[in-house]
């Protein structure tokens, strides 16, 4: 959701913010602009695509060794080139990603002063805020300072002045921004991705920083003017991890991934490793102690991680789990309970709901706060007691698939982990449960051989307009996410029910024309399913079935039926969501919409 380079450097930065927007693009955006300082001041922008912009530089010949560029997400005012970021006040240039909530009262005051706002964004208002500073404090970095100690929001910002050509300013509030510390210059991004073609020494900004970029160094001020000192680590990703290599888009290449994401998730139960709470930080034994119900918070897919958790953690672990959408928690009146072990799933670590959730639970006095996250330095990791990283290595296909199945690996272990310290693990049981998990992604490869047949399924799917997804148990949870994935990449309309529910109302849609999704592990509830599927198939409803080797549920006609492998217990839902993944990335490629970037949405929402 909106991306920001700035960099400052000895040579030509133009190809270098060009290629940060270009890895920035999962991001979701819908135009995108640039502008330097070379003599004077050069801005270009596109309502369109980063190819489109980097055509006009080209054909501008743009070079310049000080520059900043942005993909933009529409929140205030259409996409269009007017409302695309840079804009300019005076000789001045800012991108901003965020929504500043005041900007109303700073535009009028700003147009009582006489300013003239070209476009409909809250941005321009930065723009304008910092160039009426500079008439009291001529110092840039002060200027931007002053301004956005008066911004209520959430913003990360890059600020350009062609009176102050040897520096950029960049500041954040909220919305993710990094420094890279570059060879030839200085650097910052939304996310580490957009930095690795010139750097892999980071520097990550916290809530409230401004840092001054020059090409000599960088130092970084608190809101107050105070000098402060910020680690320099040095990221591990390597530039191959954000490459589509021999796949056709990044979907199909993370859903590919998710046996080796996976594994490296698993690494500490690998070889003779036992469970144990340290997986989850080193005060972990301390914070889970007394803990007597869970709380998970999250969005979206992460959600549905949550809501798989729940069975488990009330299944094997005996602990009361209630699992909540981020944005529905953080403003609905709640009975906290100090004995809650919190836990944010959220795969960026950015999600602006999840972060206020957490925010929100800790102010109402819970403190044993656990993030599950794919980002180590993010917002949500940093604001957790305890933490659990998941490896699943970027994740850019906006539709969010090996996140979610290495959520689900973190989940199982967090568990056992609390079945354990509240002795209902015996050993037994949890060597029984260790060699399941360290099989996980060899069983999850297996599942992804039956993709040529899956690939046919979408062919006759791509042609409806709705779908109905049905599971039972932990199993539904996984419907659900079917349903999401489905809905979000190919725009077919589907949703997703508990399969008990469906003669209470759901039954009323079902026709030939709608085909429903059965996920059918062999469990302790498909007697119960088979009889929902009768149901479907008394209405002439179409069924896909995903069935367990040992189902026995008879392919006839208007029943398709695909294999999977054996029942897998606990961990059966890790298996039964990639099939549904590949339904809905197969049944988009057919539809061709775009699968890494669907309409609409952004990979982070860093907004609410
Ligand atoms: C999933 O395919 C979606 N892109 C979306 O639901 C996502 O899971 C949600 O926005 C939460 O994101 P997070 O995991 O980064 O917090």
């Amino acid at each position: 959701m909106c991306g920001i380079v700035t960099a400052i450097a000895t040579n030509n930065v133009v190809p270098v913010l060009l290629e940060g927007l270009r890895k920035l693009e999962y991001r979701g955006y819908d135009s995108a602009g640039l502008a330097v300082l070379s003599g004077s001041l050069s801005r270009l922008r596109a309502a369109g695509r980063v190819a489109e912009l980097a055509a006009l530089a080209d054909a501008r010949q743009l070079s310049a060794n000080i520059g900043i560029a942005h993909t933009r997400w529409a929140t205030h005012g259409v996409p269009s080139e007017r409302n695309a970021h840079p804009h300019i006040s005076g000789g001045l240039a800012v991108v901003h990603n965020g929504i500043i909530e005041n900007f109303e009262a700073i535009k009028s005051s700003l147009e009582a002063r006489g300013y003239v706002f070209e476009s409909e964004t809250d941005t321009e208002a930065i723009a304008h805020l910092v160039h009426s500073k500079l008439e009291t404090h001529p110092d840039l970095f002060e200027a931007v300072r002053l301004a956005t100690n008066e911004l209520v929001g959430a913003y990360a910002i890059g600020v350009l002045a062609e009176a102050d050509p040897f520096r950029a300013i960049v500041a954040r509030r909220g919305s993710p921004l990094l420094l890279g510390i570059g060879e030839q210059g200085m650097y910052a991004a939304s996310d580490t991705a957009a930095l690795l073609q010139v750097t892999r020494k980071v520097v990550y900004l916290e809530d409230g920083d401004l840092a001054e970029l020059r090409l000599d160094g960088y130092r970084v001020v608190r809101p107050d003017g105070e000098a402060v000192e910020r680690e320099v680590h040095l990221s591990s990703l390597s530039a191959d991890a954000v490459e589509l290599g021999q796949f056709r888009h990044y979907m199909q290449k993370e859903i590919f991934e998710q046996p080796q994401a996976l594994g490296n998730t698993l690494e500490m139960i690998a070889g003779g490793g036992a469970i144990s709470p340290q997986h989850f930080g080193a005060r972990a034994a301390e914070i889970f102690d007394g803990v007597r119900r869970v709380l998970v918070l999250a969005c979206g897919t992460s959600y549905h991680a949550g809501l798989v958790a729940r069975y488990w953690l009330e299944s094997v672990a005996k602990i009361p789990t209630t699992v909540e959408i981020a944005s529905e928690y953080r403003y609905r009146e709640s009975v906290p309970e100090a004995d809650t072990l919190v836990v944010v799933i959220s795969q960026s670590g950015e999600t602006a709901d999840t972060l206020a959730a957490l925010k929100h639970a800790k102010t109402l006095g819970m403190a044993r706060t656990l993030a599950i996250c794919n980002v180590p330095e993010s917002a949500i990791v940093r604001e957790s007691a305890l933490r659990f990283i998941t490896r699943a290595g970027p994740e850019i296909g906006v539709a969010s698939t090996k996140a979610f199945t290495t959520q689900l690996a973190a989940l199982a272990l967090l568990t056992l982990a609390l079945a354990k310290l509240n002795g209902r693990l015996p050993e037994a049981e949890e060597q029984r449960h260790l060699t399941a998990l360290r099989h996980l992604p060899v069983a999850v490869q297996k599942v992804l051989e039956l993709e040529p047949e899956i690939e046919k399924w979408a062919q006759r799917f791509a042609s409806k307009e709705h779908a109905l997804f049905l599971g039972r148990g932990r199993h539904w949870p996984i419907a659900m996410e079917g349903a999401l994935k489905l809905k979000e990449i190919s725009y077919i309309h589907a949703e997703a029910y508990a399969a008990g529910e469906l003669k209470h109302g759901p039954l009323a849609l079902v026709d030939k024309d709608m085909p429903v999704i059965a996920v059918s592990p062999a469990d302790e509830l498909l007697e119960k399913l088979k009889s929902n599927l009768q149901e479907v198939r008394a209405r002439g409803g179409e069924l896909y079935v995903f069935a367990d080797a040992g189902s026995e549920i008879p392919e006839s006609e208007g029943v398709h039926i695909l294999h999977m492998p054996e029942h897998y217990g606990m961990l059966s839902p890790v298996l039964h969501v990639i099939p549904l993944q590949l339904l809905s990335y197969h049944a988009a490629l057919v539809k061709g919409t775009d699968v890494d970037k669907p309409r609409n949405l952004a990979k982070s929402v860093t907004v609410e």
